[in-house]
């Protein structure tokens, strides 16, 4: 089947955060949303197929995750992946960053460090210091337009409170997909200081076509041990609404601790919705992926050459992956709330503002690509008419 991405698709009055909460984030609804991460694409036909049959069968009790759900996942893994999983390492959350926070409070104690690399999604700061944990940040480095982990900087900062690193990886919002030797580098320091490594790979399907995304957990037997790996099919299949993820976690002592948090917070009960769509995109999406993964490819083509052509000031990291994109607005020579502002007030587009992302996110931008390329144009062409009056 041939899907139309370019169909567009009106989202306003569905109770969409990127569409209907704009006016109340941005305070002002005329912006235009390229905001939060999510897509304004259709899933993809067999999920919709699928839950379409779940709704007509009319009763939504409650549910639990069935042995086609857990096989489906673990073909997958494979599948794209090359990544061979057991059932029984596939633990169940409705979201990621409630399992970063669960994650958090079970394997480290308050006063406790934690690593992060940015800039980087921003909610990793937060259920870092909600939970009473200290943040130790790990820049990434900018060198020639590409970025790069400082792992010299990670070994300066470890000490013996620090128990925990969260990567992104894939990054974002830098949007790198690390090679399989920056990870080993990364997962060897954490090994020997004893560091458990979390890694959130909740964008690893969204890779562009050159690059290979590698699971943290997949390198080595030692690394699997040592690990926790967020994932989800709610970034790639736009499912976020429905509220299932998969956290990964091999080494079965430590998996204990999470479901016990899991199910000592009551929320171990899956959504009946999430289950049938994770089940049905993983079973029958990939061809819905390959072709949006094209298409994600068309619109950054498109973006870039309208940047390099008409607004040359504004320099684009070249994503490996993601569709969020990384704006480097510094000759603008705007301070941070300025640049904010000017986005939102001169060009009337809605993006995440670099800054939020924490150090190393002043002067730039982040924008959500994942719309159907006329919606993009319009964005593009609201920054250049607004910067010709600058
Ligand atoms: C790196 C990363 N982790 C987690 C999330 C959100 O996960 P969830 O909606 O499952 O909590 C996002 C969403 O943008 C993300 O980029």
């Amino acid at each position: 089947m041939k899907y139309n991405f370019d169909q567009s698709i009106n989202r306003l009055n569905t109770g969409s955060v990127k569409w209907d909460e704009v006016g109340n984030v941005f305070g002002d609804k005329d912006v235009l949303p390229m905001w939060v991460a999510d897509m304004d694409f259709k899933s993809p036909q067999p999920v919709i197929d699928a839950l379409q049959k779940r709704v007509e069968h009319g009763i939504y009790g409650y549910t639990s995750r069935t042995e086609s759900y857990y096989e489906a996942t673990i073909d997958w893994m494979n599948k794209r992946h090359k990544w061979a999983i057991e059932k029984d390492w596939i633990c169940f959350s409705p979201g990621i960053v409630p399992a970063l926070s669960l994650i958090v409070q079970s394997y480290t104690k308050p006063g406790d460090k934690i690593i992060i690399q940015p800039p980087v999604y921003y909610p990793f700061t937060s259920v870092v210091e909600n939970n009473g944990r200290e943040v130790v940040h790990n820049p990434l480095q900018l060198k020639d337009n590409n970025y790069v982990m400082d792992f010299d900087d990670l070994k300066q900062k470890i000490d013996p409170a620090v128990k925990m690193i969260i990567i992104s990886s894939p990054h974002n919002p830098v949007g790198r997909v690390w090679t399989k030797d920056e990870l080993i580098t990364l997962g060897e320091i954490c090994l020997e200081h004893n560091i458990l490594v979390v890694s959130d790979e909740i964008h690893f399907d969204l890779v562009y076509k050159d690059r290979k995304h590698t699971p943290f957990a997949a390198i080595s037997e030692e690394f699997a041990q040592n690990s926790i790996i967020c994932t989800a099919p709610s970034k790639t299949f736009n499912l976020a609404g429905l509220q299932i993820s998969n956290v990964i976690i091999p080494n079965k002592e430590l998996r204990e601790p999470f479901t016990k948090a899991i199910e000592s917070n009551f929320i171990s009960m899956t959504g009946t919705f999430g289950v049938v769509a994770l089940e049905s995109a993983y079973r029958y999406g990939e061809e819905w992926l390959d072709q949006l993964i094209d298409y994600l490819q068309g619109n950054l083509d498109f973006l870039k050459s309208y940047f390099e052509s008409n607004i040359p000031e504004i320099k684009v990291i070249q994503p490996e992956s993601t569709y969020l994109v990384w704006l480097d607005c510094r000759e603008l020579g705007l301070n941070e709330k300025e640049l904010e502002q000017f986005m939102l007030k001169e060009a009337k587009v809605a993006f995440n503002a670099g800054y939020t992302f924490g150090i190393g996110g002043e002067g730039f931008m982040r924008v959500n690509i994942a719309c159907p390329r006329a919606i993009l144009e319009e964005g593009l062409k609201r920054i250049q008419a607004a910067i010709k009056k600058l």
